[in-house]
């Protein structure tokens, strides 16, 4: 069964065209690591499966069964005076006992459940987030950068909870880590359109290599590996976390050096610099990410 059917999508901004002839289906079951560089059009595309925004031209097609929920990049409550508590009930229309069951499921436990949605931490936000979503009778969850505020065992709890989830995923993350855990499949966007490779990120990378080398057709590339990564992860734990903690850190130099070009376009010197900055930060961030890949 067929989800979401795209084809041939386009969407420009201005003169600058940010998807170009976007077609894939999104099969029930699919768990899609959507990749591509920064600005590639990923959060776009997300928008677009959504209907939160047009497309130029083509056709997203959703399924009439179909039951989306999304975790945007930038989270949002209705009422951030409310504790996490009165939130979850109130979404979920349970009562105590349940909520707190299903809270603790997301690392809420004890007086946690007390603290007003406007104290949450990012990561926090994005966990009671996940609750909601997870409890509704979603089959299609978009996630945009779910990872991005997480510590490490958020990270795990999840990889755990998207895990045990039964319906589709379509989610965007840079961290490749976490696209092996959860996918069986990645959607790269690049100038020419979507390409799809079905299998995980080591199984990606792969394609690409054999790609650039043209020594094989990529035909012949068919069996999926996974790797037993879990295990590896508890033994490596300081390492992962030292990682962790430098992309973590990437991660908001650039977001900051971004912000800085987006408040002032018109500072040639500036931009040109934070770019430069941003590029040198960026090959960084791809050798932690082989290195979290490794771990
Ligand atoms: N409303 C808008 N008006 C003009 N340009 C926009 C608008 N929204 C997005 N863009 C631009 O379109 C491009 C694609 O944006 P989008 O947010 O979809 O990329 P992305 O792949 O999600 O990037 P990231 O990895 O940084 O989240 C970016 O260059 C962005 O600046
Ligand atoms: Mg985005």
């Amino acid at each position: 069964m067929i989800d979401v059917g795209l084809k041939n999508i386009k969407k420009a901004y201005g003169a600058f065209e940010i998807l170009t002839d976007v077609s894939f289906d999104i099969k029930t079951g699919d768990k899609i690591g959507l990749i591509g560089r920064n600005g590639s059009g990923k959060t776009t595309l997300l928008k677009i499966i959504l209907d939160q925004i047009e497309a130029d031209a083509g056709e997203a097609v959703i399924g009439s069964s179909v039951k989306t929920a999304y975790l945007d990049q930038n989270i949002q409550f209705d009422d951030m005076e409310n504790n996490v508590l009165n939130t979850y009930k109130e979404f979920c229309k349970v009562y105590e006992g349940e909520a707190r069951n299903a809270l603790a499921n997301f690392l809420f436990t004890r007086d946690e459940v007390f603290k007003k949605v406007k104290e949450l931490s990012g990561g926090e936000k994005t966990r009671l987030k996940l609750a909601l979503l997870m409890q509704t009778d979603t089959n299609l969850l978009i996630l945009d950068e779910p990872t991005n505020h997480l510590d490490i065992d958020s990270k795990e709890m999840l990889e755990e909870a998207l895990n045990s989830f039964k319906g589709t995923i379509l989610f965007v993350s840079h961290d490749r880590y976490f696209i092996n855990q959860i996918s069986n499949r990645i959607v790269e966007l690049s100038e020419d359109g979507a390409n799809s490779y079905e299998g995980d990120y080591d199984y990606y990378k792969e394609c690409v290599a054999k790609k650039q080398s043209s020594t094989f057709a990529t035909a012949q590339i068919k069996e999926k590996k996974v790797k037993p990564v879990v295990k590896k992860r508890a033994s490596n734990k300081f390492k992962l976390e030292q990682t962790e903690k430098e992309i973590e850190e990437i991660e908001e130099k650039i977001n900051s050096l971004n912000k800085n070009i987006e408040d002032s376009p018109d500072e040639y010197e500036m931009v040109a610099e934070n770019y430069q900055k941003i590029k040198n930060l960026e090959a960084r961030l791809e050798e932690l990410y082989e290195i979290m890949v490794e771990i």
